[in-house]
Protein backbone atom coordinates (compact mmCIF):
# COMPACT_ATOMS: atom_id res chain seq x y z
CA UNK A 1 0.00 0.00 0.00
CA UNK A 2 1.04 3.45 -0.77
CA UNK A 3 1.38 6.25 1.62
CA UNK A 4 2.10 9.80 1.52
CA UNK A 5 4.18 11.67 3.52
CA UNK A 6 2.17 14.11 5.24
CA UNK A 7 4.36 17.34 5.01
CA UNK A 8 4.28 17.14 1.78
CA UNK A 9 1.00 16.98 0.64
CA UNK A 10 -0.27 19.24 3.28
CA UNK A 11 2.65 21.46 2.67
CA UNK A 12 2.66 21.63 -1.10
CA UNK A 13 -1.18 22.25 -1.13
CA UNK A 14 -0.63 25.43 1.50
CA UNK A 15 1.96 26.88 -0.57
CA UNK A 16 -0.53 26.68 -3.58
CA UNK A 17 -3.21 28.98 -2.17
CA UNK A 18 -2.67 32.01 0.61
CA UNK A 19 -4.06 30.65 3.57
CA UNK A 20 -7.64 31.04 3.51
CA UNK A 21 -8.88 31.63 7.30
CA UNK A 22 -12.43 29.97 6.49
CA UNK A 23 -10.41 26.89 5.57
CA UNK A 24 -8.34 26.86 8.48
CA UNK A 25 -9.44 23.89 9.61
CA UNK A 26 -7.45 21.66 7.61
CA UNK A 27 -8.75 18.14 8.31
CA UNK A 28 -6.98 15.08 8.17
CA UNK A 29 -9.96 14.05 5.98
CA UNK A 30 -8.62 16.85 3.71
CA UNK A 31 -5.69 15.78 3.16
CA UNK A 32 -5.75 12.22 2.80
CA UNK A 33 -8.79 13.42 0.07
CA UNK A 34 -5.95 15.97 -1.69
CA UNK A 35 -3.42 12.45 -1.29
CA UNK A 36 -6.47 10.67 -3.19
CA UNK A 37 -6.93 8.03 -0.52
CA UNK A 38 -9.15 6.95 1.35
CA UNK A 39 -9.42 7.38 5.44
CA UNK A 40 -9.40 3.69 5.49
CA UNK A 41 -6.88 3.12 3.61
CA UNK A 42 -4.43 5.03 5.66
CA UNK A 43 -5.42 5.03 8.93
CA UNK A 44 -3.26 2.46 9.83
CA UNK A 45 -0.66 3.47 7.53
CA UNK A 46 3.32 4.28 9.18
CA UNK A 47 2.34 7.80 7.88
CA UNK A 48 2.68 10.73 10.62
CA UNK A 49 4.29 8.28 13.10
CA UNK A 50 6.92 10.17 14.76
CA UNK A 51 9.59 7.21 13.75
CA UNK A 52 8.73 6.72 10.26
CA UNK A 53 11.72 8.09 7.96
CA UNK A 54 11.71 11.89 7.43
CA UNK A 55 10.33 12.71 3.78
CA UNK A 56 9.44 15.43 2.09
CA UNK A 57 10.29 19.32 1.88
CA UNK A 58 11.10 19.64 5.37
CA UNK A 59 12.24 17.02 7.85
CA UNK A 60 9.69 15.56 10.07
CA UNK A 61 12.26 14.31 12.44
CA UNK A 62 15.83 14.60 12.53
CA UNK A 63 17.95 11.45 12.14
CA UNK A 64 17.59 10.20 15.90
CA UNK A 65 20.34 9.91 18.06
CA UNK A 66 20.80 6.19 18.59
CA UNK A 67 23.50 7.82 21.77
CA UNK A 68 20.53 9.89 23.12
CA UNK A 69 20.27 8.86 27.03
CA UNK A 70 17.33 10.24 28.31
CA UNK A 71 17.79 11.11 32.59
CA UNK A 72 14.44 11.24 31.91
CA UNK A 73 11.77 9.59 29.66
CA UNK A 74 8.11 10.51 29.93
CA UNK A 75 4.95 10.22 28.24
CA UNK A 76 2.23 12.78 27.80
CA UNK A 77 -1.38 11.92 26.33
CA UNK A 78 -4.17 14.11 25.62
CA UNK A 79 -7.10 12.80 26.27
CA UNK A 80 -11.09 13.44 26.82
CA UNK A 81 -11.89 13.22 30.12
CA UNK A 82 -14.08 14.76 32.83
CA UNK A 83 -14.02 17.06 35.76
CA UNK A 84 -15.52 18.17 38.81
CA UNK A 85 -14.95 21.42 38.33
CA UNK A 86 -18.82 23.46 39.55
CA UNK A 87 -21.29 21.88 41.86
CA UNK A 88 -23.89 19.44 39.28
CA UNK A 89 -22.62 18.77 36.46
CA UNK A 90 -18.81 17.50 35.70
CA UNK A 91 -17.20 19.56 32.82
CA UNK A 92 -15.64 17.98 29.72
CA UNK A 93 -12.56 18.36 28.94
CA UNK A 94 -9.37 17.78 26.81
CA UNK A 95 -6.46 17.68 29.26
CA UNK A 96 -2.60 15.84 29.35
CA UNK A 97 -1.81 13.15 31.32
CA UNK A 98 1.97 12.30 31.87
CA UNK A 99 3.53 9.33 33.10
CA UNK A 100 7.48 8.80 34.10
CA UNK A 101 8.76 5.84 32.27
CA UNK A 102 11.82 6.14 33.48
CA UNK A 103 14.27 8.72 35.61
CA UNK A 104 12.90 10.79 39.16
CA UNK A 105 9.04 10.00 39.73
CA UNK A 106 8.69 13.51 41.62
CA UNK A 107 9.51 15.13 37.73
CA UNK A 108 5.98 14.90 36.74
CA UNK A 109 3.30 16.26 39.18
CA UNK A 110 -0.27 16.16 38.44
CA UNK A 111 -2.40 18.58 39.95
CA UNK A 112 -5.14 16.80 41.70
CA UNK A 113 -8.84 17.30 40.27
CA UNK A 114 -7.62 20.05 37.53
CA UNK A 115 -7.79 19.67 33.92
CA UNK A 116 -4.22 21.07 33.62
CA UNK A 117 -1.57 19.16 32.56
CA UNK A 118 0.91 17.58 35.15
CA UNK A 119 3.40 19.84 36.03
CA UNK A 120 7.00 19.04 34.53
CA UNK A 121 9.79 19.64 36.74
CA UNK A 122 13.46 19.25 35.33
CA UNK A 123 17.08 20.11 35.36
CA UNK A 124 19.21 22.35 33.32
CA UNK A 125 21.46 19.96 31.61
CA UNK A 126 18.82 17.35 32.16
CA UNK A 127 18.07 15.19 28.43
CA UNK A 128 14.39 14.20 28.34
CA UNK A 129 12.47 12.13 25.96
CA UNK A 130 8.90 12.44 26.16
CA UNK A 131 6.66 10.70 23.79
CA UNK A 132 3.69 12.65 23.27
CA UNK A 133 0.31 10.76 22.49
CA UNK A 134 -2.65 12.08 20.81
CA UNK A 135 -5.54 10.36 21.89
CA UNK A 136 -7.67 13.42 21.55
CA UNK A 137 -11.46 11.66 20.40
CA UNK A 138 -12.21 14.00 16.99
CA UNK A 139 -10.59 12.66 14.36
CA UNK A 140 -9.83 16.27 12.89
CA UNK A 141 -7.84 17.35 16.35
CA UNK A 142 -4.63 16.45 14.97
CA UNK A 143 -2.28 18.21 17.77
CA UNK A 144 1.60 18.66 18.56
CA UNK A 145 3.28 20.11 21.75
CA UNK A 146 5.01 22.86 22.06
CA UNK A 147 7.84 23.93 24.84
CA UNK A 148 6.91 27.75 25.32
CA UNK A 149 9.91 29.52 26.46
CA UNK A 150 12.65 26.38 25.84
CA UNK A 151 15.00 26.37 23.40
CA UNK A 152 15.35 23.46 21.49
CA UNK A 153 15.83 21.78 18.23
CA UNK A 154 13.61 22.88 15.46
CA UNK A 155 12.14 19.43 15.08
CA UNK A 156 11.39 19.56 18.27
CA UNK A 157 9.95 22.55 18.92
CA UNK A 158 6.20 21.72 18.07
CA UNK A 159 5.98 23.24 15.01
CA UNK A 160 2.32 23.34 13.45
CA UNK A 161 3.56 21.47 10.99
CA UNK A 162 4.43 18.43 13.40
CA UNK A 163 1.01 18.01 13.97
CA UNK A 164 0.24 14.77 14.30
CA UNK A 165 -3.54 12.97 13.69
CA UNK A 166 -5.28 11.26 16.64
CA UNK A 167 -3.54 8.12 17.35
CA UNK A 168 -0.47 8.68 16.84
CA UNK A 169 2.92 9.50 18.68
CA UNK A 170 5.46 11.83 18.48
CA UNK A 171 8.52 11.50 20.09
CA UNK A 172 10.75 14.77 21.54
CA UNK A 173 13.99 14.39 22.07
CA UNK A 174 16.20 17.09 23.78
CA UNK A 175 18.36 18.66 26.62
CA UNK A 176 17.16 21.41 28.80
CA UNK A 177 19.90 23.92 27.71
CA UNK A 178 17.75 27.00 29.67
CA UNK A 179 17.79 28.42 32.42
CA UNK A 180 15.76 27.96 35.71
CA UNK A 181 12.30 29.62 34.83
CA UNK A 182 8.86 28.63 34.66
CA UNK A 183 8.27 27.67 30.92
CA UNK A 184 5.22 26.13 30.17
CA UNK A 185 3.38 23.45 27.19
CA UNK A 186 0.50 23.77 24.96
CA UNK A 187 -0.65 22.01 22.05
CA UNK A 188 0.28 24.05 18.36
CA UNK A 189 -1.44 22.66 16.03
CA UNK A 190 -2.65 25.25 12.84
CA UNK A 191 -5.96 26.76 13.50
CA UNK A 192 -6.82 24.27 16.38
CA UNK A 193 -4.45 25.48 19.65
CA UNK A 194 -6.65 27.97 20.49
CA UNK A 195 -9.81 25.68 20.75
CA UNK A 196 -7.24 23.32 22.71
CA UNK A 197 -5.75 25.15 24.92
CA UNK A 198 -9.37 26.19 25.90
CA UNK A 199 -10.49 22.52 26.21
CA UNK A 200 -7.90 21.88 28.72
CA UNK A 201 -4.43 21.40 27.01
CA UNK A 202 -1.70 23.04 29.25
CA UNK A 203 0.72 22.39 31.65
CA UNK A 204 3.80 24.18 33.32
CA UNK A 205 7.40 22.93 32.77
CA UNK A 206 9.78 23.87 35.83
CA UNK A 207 13.33 24.00 35.09
CA UNK A 208 15.72 24.35 38.68
CA UNK A 209 19.84 25.02 38.33
CA UNK A 210 22.59 25.47 39.82
CA UNK A 211 22.94 28.42 40.05
CA UNK A 212 19.76 29.36 41.34
CA UNK A 213 19.81 26.75 44.05
CA UNK A 214 21.60 28.35 46.09
CA UNK A 215 19.18 31.29 46.35
CA UNK A 216 17.30 31.09 49.49
CA UNK A 217 13.74 31.11 47.97
CA UNK A 218 10.35 29.90 49.14
CA UNK A 219 10.48 25.90 48.40
CA UNK A 220 8.04 22.79 48.17
CA UNK A 221 4.14 23.74 48.93
CA UNK A 222 5.44 27.43 49.19
CA UNK A 223 6.64 27.29 45.91
CA UNK A 224 3.04 27.94 44.50
CA UNK A 225 2.36 28.05 40.53
CA UNK A 226 -0.78 30.08 39.59
CA UNK A 227 -1.76 29.29 36.05
CA UNK A 228 -4.74 31.96 35.08
CA UNK A 229 -7.23 31.58 32.45
CA UNK A 230 -11.10 32.73 31.51
CA UNK A 231 -13.36 30.65 30.37
CA UNK A 232 -17.60 30.55 29.33
CA UNK A 233 -19.37 28.13 30.59
CA UNK A 234 -22.73 27.11 30.26
CA UNK A 235 -25.45 26.16 32.52
CA UNK A 236 -24.83 23.17 32.02
CA UNK A 237 -20.94 23.67 33.12
CA UNK A 238 -19.22 22.64 29.94
CA UNK A 239 -16.56 25.11 28.40
CA UNK A 240 -18.12 27.13 25.18
CA UNK A 241 -15.53 28.07 22.68
CA UNK A 242 -17.33 29.48 19.74
CA UNK A 243 -16.52 32.07 17.29
CA UNK A 244 -18.12 35.24 16.33
CA UNK A 245 -16.86 37.89 13.89
CA UNK A 246 -16.08 39.84 17.17
CA UNK A 247 -14.64 37.36 18.80
CA UNK A 248 -12.66 35.73 16.10
CA UNK A 249 -10.97 39.71 15.46
CA UNK A 250 -10.66 40.72 19.21
CA UNK A 251 -10.18 37.27 20.67
CA UNK A 252 -11.72 34.87 22.86
CA UNK A 253 -13.23 36.14 26.58
CA UNK A 254 -13.92 34.41 29.11
CA UNK A 255 -16.56 35.80 32.28
CA UNK A 256 -15.50 33.28 34.47
CA UNK A 257 -11.57 33.27 35.98
CA UNK A 258 -10.00 29.76 36.79
CA UNK A 259 -6.72 29.69 38.61
CA UNK A 260 -5.15 26.17 38.36
CA UNK A 261 -8.01 25.12 37.00
CA UNK A 262 -10.40 25.71 39.78
CA UNK A 263 -13.41 28.07 39.95
CA UNK A 264 -13.13 30.67 42.95
CA UNK A 265 -9.71 29.06 44.47
CA UNK A 266 -8.76 29.98 47.88
CA UNK A 267 -5.39 28.56 49.00
CA UNK A 268 -4.82 27.89 52.12
CA UNK A 269 -1.70 29.47 53.43
CA UNK A 270 0.55 29.52 56.33
CA UNK A 271 2.73 32.61 57.98
CA UNK A 272 5.62 32.55 56.04
CA UNK A 273 7.06 34.01 52.65
CA UNK A 274 5.64 32.74 49.46
CA UNK A 275 7.72 32.54 45.80
CA UNK A 276 4.18 32.71 43.40
CA UNK A 277 4.77 31.48 39.98
CA UNK A 278 2.26 33.22 37.41
CA UNK A 279 1.28 32.09 33.70
CA UNK A 280 -1.62 33.67 31.96
CA UNK A 281 -2.43 30.51 29.87
CA UNK A 282 -5.74 32.66 28.84
CA UNK A 283 -6.32 32.71 24.95
CA UNK A 284 -7.27 36.05 24.47
CA UNK A 285 -7.46 37.69 27.98
CA UNK A 286 -4.85 39.84 29.71
CA UNK A 287 -4.27 40.50 33.53
CA UNK A 288 -3.20 43.41 35.06
CA UNK A 289 -2.30 41.32 38.79
CA UNK A 290 -2.89 43.43 41.66
CA UNK A 291 -3.54 42.64 45.80
CA UNK A 292 -7.15 44.08 46.58
CA UNK A 293 -5.37 45.99 49.65
CA UNK A 294 -3.05 47.94 47.10
CA UNK A 295 0.42 46.64 48.03
CA UNK A 296 3.16 46.80 45.86
CA UNK A 297 3.64 43.28 43.78
CA UNK A 298 7.26 42.28 44.11
CA UNK A 299 8.73 40.87 41.39
CA UNK A 300 11.62 37.82 41.70
CA UNK A 301 11.38 36.67 37.68
CA UNK A 302 9.81 37.14 34.45
CA UNK A 303 9.46 34.58 31.68
CA UNK A 304 12.49 32.78 31.89
CA UNK A 305 14.26 33.36 34.78
CA UNK A 306 14.76 35.41 37.99
CA UNK A 307 15.97 38.58 38.05
CA UNK A 308 18.98 39.72 38.71
CA UNK A 309 17.52 41.88 42.14
CA UNK A 310 13.68 41.33 43.24
CA UNK A 311 11.52 44.93 42.03
CA UNK A 312 8.68 46.27 42.95
CA UNK A 313 5.47 47.30 40.82
CA UNK A 314 2.34 48.71 41.39
CA UNK A 315 0.72 46.05 39.46
CA UNK A 316 1.71 43.91 37.09
CA UNK A 317 0.66 42.94 33.34
CA UNK A 318 0.27 39.72 32.28
CA UNK A 319 -0.65 38.68 28.35
CA UNK A 320 -1.30 35.67 27.44
CA UNK A 321 1.30 33.37 27.62
CA UNK A 322 3.38 35.78 29.85
CA UNK A 323 5.04 34.12 33.41
CA UNK A 324 5.80 36.56 36.18
CA UNK A 325 7.28 35.22 39.68
CA UNK A 326 6.20 36.71 42.63
CA UNK A 327 7.24 36.98 46.22
CA UNK A 328 4.51 37.37 49.06
CA UNK A 329 5.39 37.79 52.51
CA UNK A 330 2.48 36.56 55.03
CA UNK A 331 4.47 36.97 58.13
CA UNK A 332 2.43 39.71 59.32
CA UNK A 333 -0.44 38.29 58.56
CA UNK A 334 -3.31 37.24 61.62
CA UNK A 335 -4.57 34.03 61.25
CA UNK A 336 -8.14 34.16 59.35
CA UNK A 337 -7.03 36.94 57.30
CA UNK A 338 -7.59 36.61 53.63
CA UNK A 339 -5.42 38.30 50.57
CA UNK A 340 -6.96 38.72 47.12
CA UNK A 341 -5.12 38.69 43.85
CA UNK A 342 -7.22 40.64 41.42
CA UNK A 343 -7.13 42.16 38.02
CA UNK A 344 -7.54 45.55 38.07
CA UNK A 345 -9.36 47.81 35.03
CA UNK A 346 -7.79 48.84 32.99
CA UNK A 347 -8.25 50.53 28.78
CA UNK A 348 -6.98 50.77 25.70
CA UNK A 349 -6.20 47.32 24.65
CA UNK A 350 -8.59 46.70 22.82
CA UNK A 351 -10.11 48.27 19.78
CA UNK A 352 -9.32 51.85 20.84
CA UNK A 353 -11.57 54.31 18.76
CA UNK A 354 -13.45 52.50 16.71
CA UNK A 355 -16.55 50.36 16.41
CA UNK A 356 -14.62 47.08 18.38
CA UNK A 357 -13.96 49.52 20.91
CA UNK A 358 -17.78 50.44 21.87
CA UNK A 359 -19.18 46.89 21.59
CA UNK A 360 -19.17 44.12 23.96
CA UNK A 361 -18.00 40.93 22.66
CA UNK A 362 -21.13 39.93 21.22
CA UNK A 363 -22.00 36.18 20.69
CA UNK A 364 -21.80 34.04 23.45
CA UNK A 365 -18.28 34.89 24.46
CA UNK A 366 -18.44 37.00 27.71
CA UNK A 367 -16.75 39.74 29.63
CA UNK A 368 -14.50 42.46 28.16
CA UNK A 369 -10.87 42.93 27.65
CA UNK A 370 -9.45 45.39 30.62
CA UNK A 371 -12.67 44.58 33.17
CA UNK A 372 -11.86 44.13 36.66
CA UNK A 373 -11.99 40.50 37.50
CA UNK A 374 -10.97 38.56 41.05
CA UNK A 375 -8.60 35.83 40.38
CA UNK A 376 -7.74 33.46 43.87
CA UNK A 377 -7.44 34.23 47.52
CA UNK A 378 -4.98 33.49 49.71
CA UNK A 379 -6.48 32.48 53.27
CA UNK A 380 -4.17 32.45 56.50
CA UNK A 381 -4.59 29.32 58.42
CA UNK A 382 -1.94 28.22 60.02
CA UNK A 383 1.59 29.64 61.89
CA UNK A 384 4.99 28.87 60.49
CA UNK A 385 8.49 30.18 60.35
CA UNK A 386 10.69 29.75 57.66
CA UNK A 387 13.18 32.16 58.28
CA UNK A 388 13.70 33.27 54.82
CA UNK A 389 14.07 36.75 54.08
CA UNK A 390 13.78 38.49 50.35
CA UNK A 391 17.41 38.04 49.19
CA UNK A 392 18.47 41.50 47.75
CA UNK A 393 20.15 39.83 44.78
CA UNK A 394 19.23 37.02 42.73
CA UNK A 395 21.18 35.78 39.64
CA UNK A 396 23.75 37.47 38.31
CA UNK A 397 22.09 39.29 34.94
CA UNK A 398 23.39 39.08 31.54
CA UNK A 399 22.69 42.42 29.71
CA UNK A 400 22.89 42.33 26.13
CA UNK A 401 24.21 45.30 24.58
CA UNK A 402 22.22 46.48 21.28
CA UNK A 403 25.66 48.15 19.88
CA UNK A 404 26.70 44.95 19.64
CA UNK A 405 23.71 43.59 17.38
CA UNK A 406 24.89 42.50 13.82
CA UNK A 407 21.67 45.06 12.76
CA UNK A 408 22.43 47.94 15.56
CA UNK A 409 22.06 50.05 12.72
CA UNK A 410 18.75 49.11 11.28
CA UNK A 411 16.86 46.67 13.45
CA UNK A 412 14.99 44.18 11.48
CA UNK A 413 11.27 45.10 11.96
CA UNK A 414 7.98 43.44 12.33
CA UNK A 415 5.01 45.25 11.78
CA UNK A 416 1.76 44.41 12.58
CA UNK A 417 -1.24 45.47 10.97
CA UNK A 418 -4.97 45.51 10.17
CA UNK A 419 -6.31 44.33 6.60
CA UNK A 420 -10.27 43.38 6.69
CA UNK A 421 -10.93 42.58 9.95
CA UNK A 422 -7.73 40.34 10.04
CA UNK A 423 -3.94 40.95 11.70
CA UNK A 424 -1.04 40.54 9.45
CA UNK A 425 2.78 40.34 10.83
CA UNK A 426 4.61 42.71 7.57
CA UNK A 427 1.59 42.22 5.90
CA UNK A 428 1.51 38.88 5.77
CA UNK A 429 -0.07 35.78 6.59
CA UNK A 430 1.19 32.19 8.36
CA UNK A 431 2.05 29.79 5.68
CA UNK A 432 3.19 26.30 6.67
CA UNK A 433 6.77 26.41 5.65
CA UNK A 434 7.61 29.54 3.65
CA UNK A 435 9.82 31.92 5.11
CA UNK A 436 11.04 35.31 3.27
CA UNK A 437 14.35 36.73 2.88
CA UNK A 438 14.08 39.31 5.44
CA UNK A 439 12.85 36.42 7.79
CA UNK A 440 16.48 34.68 8.18
CA UNK A 441 18.72 34.75 10.80
CA UNK A 442 22.20 33.35 11.54
CA UNK A 443 22.59 31.29 14.60
CA UNK A 444 24.69 32.71 17.03
CA UNK A 445 24.19 36.22 16.32
CA UNK A 446 22.67 39.18 17.90
CA UNK A 447 19.77 40.75 16.57
CA UNK A 448 17.73 43.71 17.40
CA UNK A 449 13.68 43.18 16.26
CA UNK A 450 11.68 46.36 16.36
CA UNK A 451 7.93 45.00 16.64
CA UNK A 452 5.76 48.11 15.35
CA UNK A 453 1.83 48.00 16.29
CA UNK A 454 0.94 50.11 13.70
CA UNK A 455 -2.25 52.08 13.45
CA UNK A 456 -4.49 51.44 10.40
CA UNK A 457 -6.61 54.67 9.88
CA UNK A 458 -8.65 53.13 7.09
CA UNK A 459 -10.22 49.85 9.67
CA UNK A 460 -13.78 51.00 10.56
CA UNK A 461 -13.72 48.38 13.34
CA UNK A 462 -10.27 49.59 15.59
CA UNK A 463 -8.65 52.07 13.66
CA UNK A 464 -6.17 52.40 16.15
CA UNK A 465 -5.66 48.87 16.70
CA UNK A 466 -5.75 46.64 19.74
CA UNK A 467 -2.78 45.08 22.15
CA UNK A 468 -0.79 42.45 20.84
CA UNK A 469 1.11 39.73 23.15
CA UNK A 470 4.33 38.57 20.46
CA UNK A 471 6.06 35.35 20.90
CA UNK A 472 8.98 34.37 19.53
CA UNK A 473 9.87 30.54 19.43
CA UNK A 474 13.18 29.22 19.69
CA UNK A 475 14.98 32.48 21.36
CA UNK A 476 14.81 34.52 24.70
CA UNK A 477 15.26 38.03 24.54
CA UNK A 478 15.45 41.08 26.50
CA UNK A 479 13.18 44.17 26.08
CA UNK A 480 15.59 47.39 24.98
CA UNK A 481 13.34 50.11 24.86
CA UNK A 482 9.57 51.07 24.23
CA UNK A 483 7.91 54.13 22.50
CA UNK A 484 4.85 55.05 21.92
CA UNK A 485 3.29 57.03 18.62
CA UNK A 486 2.76 60.17 20.30
CA UNK A 487 -0.57 61.72 17.51
CA UNK A 488 -3.26 60.14 18.83
CA UNK A 489 -3.90 61.21 22.85
CA UNK A 490 -6.68 58.72 22.89
CA UNK A 491 -3.41 56.23 23.11
CA UNK A 492 -1.81 57.51 25.34
CA UNK A 493 -4.73 57.84 27.99
CA UNK A 494 -5.30 53.73 27.81
CA UNK A 495 -1.56 53.77 27.64
CA UNK A 496 -1.19 55.38 31.18
CA UNK A 497 -3.66 52.53 32.82
CA UNK A 498 -0.82 49.80 31.69
CA UNK A 499 2.76 51.21 31.76
CA UNK A 500 3.51 50.80 35.19
CA UNK A 501 3.17 47.68 35.01
CA UNK A 502 5.39 46.01 32.31
CA UNK A 503 8.58 44.08 33.59
CA UNK A 504 11.12 44.25 31.01
CA UNK A 505 13.65 44.08 33.16
CA UNK A 506 14.72 40.18 32.49
CA UNK A 507 14.53 37.43 30.29
CA UNK A 508 11.39 36.97 27.83
CA UNK A 509 10.01 35.37 25.10
CA UNK A 510 6.29 37.11 25.22
CA UNK A 511 6.27 40.93 25.04
CA UNK A 512 2.80 42.43 25.28
CA UNK A 513 2.85 45.41 22.82
CA UNK A 514 -0.01 48.12 23.16
CA UNK A 515 -1.65 49.93 20.22
CA UNK A 516 0.21 52.29 18.75
CA UNK A 517 3.45 50.98 20.72
CA UNK A 518 6.81 49.89 19.51
CA UNK A 519 8.90 47.66 21.02
CA UNK A 520 12.57 46.87 21.13
CA UNK A 521 14.25 43.58 21.40
CA UNK A 522 16.91 41.48 21.48
CA UNK A 523 18.33 38.01 21.17
CA UNK A 524 20.81 35.99 20.66
CA UNK A 525 19.90 33.14 18.15
CA UNK A 526 21.15 30.04 19.47
CA UNK A 527 22.48 27.15 17.18
CA UNK A 528 19.66 24.65 15.99
CA UNK A 529 19.31 25.75 12.55
CA UNK A 530 15.64 25.18 11.15
CA UNK A 531 12.33 26.55 11.29
CA UNK A 532 10.63 28.56 14.02
CA UNK A 533 7.99 30.68 14.21
CA UNK A 534 6.82 33.95 15.51
CA UNK A 535 3.46 34.62 16.60
CA UNK A 536 0.98 36.89 18.24
CA UNK A 537 -0.10 34.73 21.72
CA UNK A 538 -3.49 35.63 21.19
CA UNK A 539 -4.23 32.42 20.46
CA UNK A 540 -7.10 33.48 18.16
CA UNK A 541 -5.23 35.71 16.52
CA UNK A 542 -2.29 32.91 15.85
CA UNK A 543 -4.63 30.31 14.66
CA UNK A 544 -5.82 32.79 12.15
CA UNK A 545 -2.80 33.30 10.77
CA UNK A 546 -1.26 36.03 12.99
CA UNK A 547 2.04 33.92 12.95
CA UNK A 548 5.18 33.59 10.47
CA UNK A 549 7.93 31.43 10.41
CA UNK A 550 11.42 32.51 10.40
CA UNK A 551 14.69 30.27 9.75
CA UNK A 552 17.60 29.81 12.12
CA UNK A 553 20.24 28.74 9.14
CU1 LIG B 1 3.04 29.50 23.66
CU2 LIG B 1 3.91 29.42 19.77
O1 LIG B 1 3.46 29.48 21.69
CU1 LIG C 1 6.47 29.37 22.29
CU1 LIG D 1 -2.71 39.64 18.22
Amino acid sequence: MAYVSRSRTADAWLRAEPYPWAMRRLTRRHMLQLAGLTATATAAGPWLTACSPATGPLAVMPTRDPGFQPDLDLTLRAFADEVALLLGAATRVWRYEGSVVSGDPDSVQPIPGSYLGPIIRVRRGQKVRITFNNDLPDDDQESIIHWHGLQVPAAMDGHPHNAIAPGRSFVYEFEVIDRAGTYWFHPHPHGLTAEQVNAGLAGLFIVSDVETDTVALPAGEADLPLVIQDRVIDSDNQFVYALDMMSAMMGFLGDRVLVNGQADLVIPAATRAYRLRVLNGSNARIYKLAWSEGDPLTVLGTDAGLLGAPIERPYVMLAPGERVELWLDLRDRALGSELHLISQAFSGADGVGGMAGGMMHGGMAGGEQGEALPLATLRVERQEADGLVLPETLVTPTALTPDEAVNAAGPRRIVISQQNMAWKLNGRDFEMTAVADDEQVRAGTLELWEIVNDVNPQEMMDPLGMAHPFHIHGVQFQVVGRSLRGDYPELAEGYATVSAGFVDEGWKDTVLIMPGETVQLIMRFPQYPGLFVYHCHNLEHADQGMMRNYQIL
